[in-house]
């Protein structure tokens, strides 16, 4: 089948991509020509395991394309996937304008009838104003040309982009037509295998329903804050605590990780975009408040707790910090809480030695040369003569490394963990002073 992805983003690349892998005949547009060159001579914008080896295979092999042509991409097929981004606007809205852009081309273009699918983030009663648009420009061309407008969310992980949507636990499906339906059938046929995943319900509930999974996870993260919080002030360890409630299959294993605050490109954002929608309508949306709250407060724990421990004396102190991306697998520091350690720190006249296996070159894009920011290739070098070492991520090299060299290498054997690595007992014992998040040391 010929689809078309406008947008190649996160979502919009890695769809397109699995949709090439499946045997779809795909062509992303961009507007951005440096990115579609990029992409067209193998260079991938983002790291995501498994991603760079389908995007060269499919391309080579002509089932993959790309172009900033957007008229091409409108001719290309009767299948049009809008995933461009929807970045926060200044009170936290999702702001449509690339959306409603890329409406307006389709509609410009369009000389048969076509599915669009709405596949980026967007608020409820997006697909409405896709629709309107739509409708409009094509009645400005005197044509009546059919088309559908169908909200297709999706949810996949960075880090685990390409095996998620390779087997997605669902496929949320929103329309009322009947026609869009079955072509969105066949376009994932390959991925609905085992069991039938489709879930498909009207369009608005299919876009609260993306937006109501992130702002769960988020949910879930902040409880666990707020009880790790409560944990170390009571003397309790968050991580027995954890599995204690873990094991209860209402709650579940998952997403009860305390730890340094949640990040990235999607829970901030949707979180903060869902209070804005609940504002918008005059609904007082409490819970996704307090979320919100506990998270920004979370990003301030380590600082504090570094604040304590030298009694507020940071001026000219040096830091290692070990991991720099909102999470292991991913260069992405989008609402990273490294950065917010790194500017409190800056802020209080500390320095940083700094070490991640992946989001170093994201970071000297960041902030560039800064003053009090030192990136080092190796973990082991960012120790060097650093009065505590901080790890902000979880990547697995941090899990077990050479303790003795850590006490060697610090001034003194201080260690601050965001995420819980290590067992504090054990720690004590080998000498270090060890602050984690819910567990012993407050
Ligand atoms: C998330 C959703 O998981 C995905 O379904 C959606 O489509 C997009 O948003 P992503 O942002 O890639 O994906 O990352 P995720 O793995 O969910 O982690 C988000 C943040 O939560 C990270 O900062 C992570 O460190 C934090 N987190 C996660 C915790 O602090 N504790 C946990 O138990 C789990």
């Amino acid at each position: 089948m010929r689809i078309t992805v406008f947008g190649t983003g996160y979502v919009g690349l890695v769809q397109g991509a699995i949709l090439a892998e499946v045997g779809h005949d795909v062509l992303c547009v961009d507007v951005d020509q440096a990115k579609v060159d990029g992409l067209k001579a193998g260079r991938i914008p983002i790291y995501e395991p498994g991603l760079e080896d389908i995007v060269k295979r499919n391309h080579a092999a002509g089932r993959l394309s790309f172009t900033t042509d957007a008229a091409e991409g409108v001719a290309h097929g009767p299948v049009q996937f809008i995933a461009v981004g929807t970045p926060p606007d200044e009170d936290g809205s999702a702001d449509l304008k690339y959306v409603l852009a890329v409406a307006t081309t389709i509609a410009e273009h369009m000389a048969e009838a076509k599915v669009i699918i709405d596949k980026s983030t967007v608020p409820v009663g997006t697909a409405d104003k896709v629709r309107d648009r739509v409708a409009e420009v094509l009645e400005g061309r005197g044509s009546d040309l059919r088309f559908d407008v169908v909200s297709n969310p999706e949810f996949l992980k960075e880090g685990a982009a390409v095996a998620d949507c390779m087997r997605p636990d669902r496929i949320v499906i929103g329309t009322d037509s009947p026609e869009a339906e079955e072509l969105l059938r066949e376009v994932y046929a390959p991925f609905n295998r085992n069991h039938d995943k489709m879930i498909v319900m009207d369009v608005r509930s299919a876009e609260l329903t993306k937006y109501a999974a992130n702002c769960m996870l988020a949910t879930k993260i902040s409880f666990m804050n707020e009880i790790a919080g409560l944990a170390e002030r009571l003397g309790a360890d968050v991580e027995a605590v954890r599995l204690g409630i873990g094991s209860d299959p209402r709650i579940g294993y998952h997403f009860i990780y305390p730890g340094a605050g949640y990040g990235g490109s999607c829970f901030p954002k949707d979180v903060k975009a869902l209070i804005q929608t609940a504002r918008g309508i005059g609904f007082d949306p409490k819970v996704l408040q307090a979320v919100e709250d506990r998270n920004d407060a979370q990003k301030e724990v380590i600082f504090a707790k570094i604040a304590r421990h030298y009694g507020g004396d940071l001026k000219g102190r040096v830091f290692a910090l070990w991991g720099l991306s909102f999470k292991p697998n991913t260069d992405d520091m989008r609402e990273a809480a490294a950065r917010v350690l790194m500017e409190a720190l800056w802020e209080a006249g500390a320095s940083v030695q700094a070490y991640d296996p992946e989001a170093m070159e994201e970071t000297q894009r960041i902030y560039g040369d800064r003053d009090g920011l030192t990136l080092v290739g190796t973990k082991e070098a960012a120790l060097k003569g650093a009065d505590a070492l901080v790890i902000l991520t979880e990547w697995q090299v941090f899990r077990a490394p050479d303790f003795d060299l850590i006490a060697e290498r610090l001034k003194a054997p201080v260690i601050f963990d965001g995420r819980n690595l290590y067992d504090p007992a054990r720690m004590e014992k080998r000498g270090f002073s060890y602050y984690a998040i819910g567990r012993g040391r407050a």
